[in-house]
């Protein structure tokens, strides 16, 4: 057995509006790469400690971000006025200098974090005998962030603001990342010695670094490469940013896992998305929340796929919206079909161009190739659906179902007033409005029988006064 691990408490600091979103909804409400930002930092939470161990600081629309977070157990803290990253940590004292181990703290606007990111401090903090780690990255340009002060001999001394810093210090490249990892015991020992002197009256989280170090205890900085990680959303522009990246990201996990992405910089892949092998994603698709696509698949060019399960070898031509829906191996969908949600198509069943299905079932190799609205319906294995085809599903008031049996033949033009039962083996007459059943192997036709008036045609040009020429 390796050594008992120490827990860790993460929080998450999340009670800031955002101003600089120009928006009605709190910051971290707003999506990249498929989620919220807070659901961001939940996940990645989620990766360091179990739920009971995370806590999030919620003030502007506390509700609605509690709302946001799905996960059960996970412990929130109201900061009613928010005064600032310290006093975020200060609102939270009673319940959480009561958990011994290691204090982890993050921020609700950062999506690009990464788990193994905040290990790595963790681990720092673990091998060492500091009272805490931080995140620093060296910036091009480090404007607006807190300057990571070290001494002569490299030890951290201080963090300093922006808007707190000389000249000098404006040169230290050497960002404050807002990321840190505390021995608990010694935070919450120290945490009453933060005051709100500096020229906004707000309790400074990053004063700890300077308090700790005068109670004799040292913070280290653990650099990260890339400061992109740790990018804070503050407007659109930097959500955008965050994700453009985060999808880059997914794409490349993709990639490196054996799907093969044409123009990648075009697509969007929501995180929680699934690609099996072979899988080859055209330009411009959208793969959305919770889908699973099998392997050996082709998903056609500005297609749109949210929610849904598709298995292997599943063909998805251009311009094709699914939703909620099942495809089964061998599918072939679109171009241009929309399958809406409660749609389940059987293995090697094939839907065509303008084809709408919504909650029905298109059994094993049945086709309906062009132009058909297939509503509420249960259609039998190798049915063949005529193009122009249209299940009447809806009475105005109530929603009604339609059965088409195995093998069964509906002609082109076919309007199916629901509630329908379509025999297996029958056939419906091209044109046909039907209204009543069709039993088995019968063929249905509901429209005006055809009636040729012969020489109707000369007769009438002999009548006419004045004579009409062909090609006229
Ligand atoms: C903070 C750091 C700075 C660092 C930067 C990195 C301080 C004083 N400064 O500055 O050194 O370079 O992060 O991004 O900590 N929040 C609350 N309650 C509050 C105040 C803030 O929950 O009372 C939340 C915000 O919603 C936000 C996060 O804390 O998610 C950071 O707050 P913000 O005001 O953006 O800190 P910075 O000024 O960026
Ligand atoms: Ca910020």
């Amino acid at each position: 057995m390796e050594e008992m691990e120490t827990p860790v408490t993460v929080v998450i600091l999340a009670a800031g509006l955002g101003t600089r979103m120009k928006s009605r909804m709190a910051k971290v409400l707003h999506r990249a790469g498929g989620k919220t930002l807070i659901e961001h930092a939940v996940d990645t939470a989620l990766e360091i400690a179990p739920a009971d161990r995370i806590f999030v600081v919620v003030g502007h629309q506390a509700d609605r971000v509690r709302a946001a977070i799905s996960t059960p157990g996970i412990g929130f803290i109201e900061q009613t006025e928010q005064l600032g990253t310290g006093h975020a940590l200060l609102v939270g004292r009673e319940i959480l200098s009561k958990l011994d181990g290691y204090l982890a703290i993050v921020y609700g606007d950062g999506p690009l974090l990464r788990a193994a990111t905040v290990r790595r401090l963790i681990e720092t903090l673990q091998s060492s005998d500091a009272a805490g780690a931080l995140l620093s990255a060296d910036m091009p340009d480090p404007t607006g962030y807190g300057r990571v002060i070290r001494s002569v001999d490299e030890i951290v001394k201080t963090i300093v603001e922006q808007k707190a810093a000389s000249p000098e210090q404006l040169l230290i490249r050497e960002a404050n990342m807002g990321i840190y990892c505390y021995r608990a015991d010694l935070f919450w020992r120290h945490v009453d010695e933060m005051r709100p002197d500096n020229p906004a009256h707000e309790y400074y989280l990053t004063d700890m670094v300077a308090i700790l170090g005068r109670a004799g205890h040292r913070v280290t900085a653990v650099k990260i490469d890339d400061a992109r990680e740790c990018l804070g959303i503050n407007n659109r522009i930097e959500l955008a940013e965050a994700d453009r990246l985060l999808r880059e990201r997914k794409a490349n996990e993709l990639m490196l896992a054996g799907v093969t992405i044409e123009r990648p910089e075009t697509i969007s892949i929501d995180s929680g998305v699934q690609i099996g092998i072979d899988t080859v994603v055209e330009p411009f698709a959208r793969i959305l929340g919770s889908t699973r696509i099998g392997e050996n698949c082709r998903i056609g060019a500005s297609s749109v796929i949210e929610d849904s399960n598709i298995g292997d070898d599943v063909t998805i031509a251009p311009l094709t919206v699914v939703t909620n829906a099942t495809l089964e191996r061998g599918v072939k969908a679109g171009p241009f079909s929309r399958l809406r949600p409660g749609s389940h198509l059987a293995e090697n069943s094939h839907v065509g161009n303008f084809v709408e299905l919504k909650k029905t079932r298109l059994g094993a190799g049945a086709k309906a190739n062009h132009l058909a609205y297939l509503g509420d319906a249960e259609i039998g294995a190798g049915a063949n659906i005529g193009a122009g085809t249209i299940t009447c599903n809806y009475d105005g008031a109530h929603k009604h179902p339609t059965r088409i049996g195995r093998g069964a033949f509906v002609g082109s033009n076919s309007t199916l007033v629901a509630p329908l039962v379509i025999g297996d083996g029958a056939y419906v007459a091209a044109g046909s409005v039907i209204t009543g059943p069709v039993p088995a192997d019968a063929l249905g036709m509901g429209r005006a029988r055809q009636v040729n008036k012969a020489d109707w045609a000369s007769k009438r040009r002999a009548r006419s006064a004045a004579p009409v020429t062909a090609n006229e």
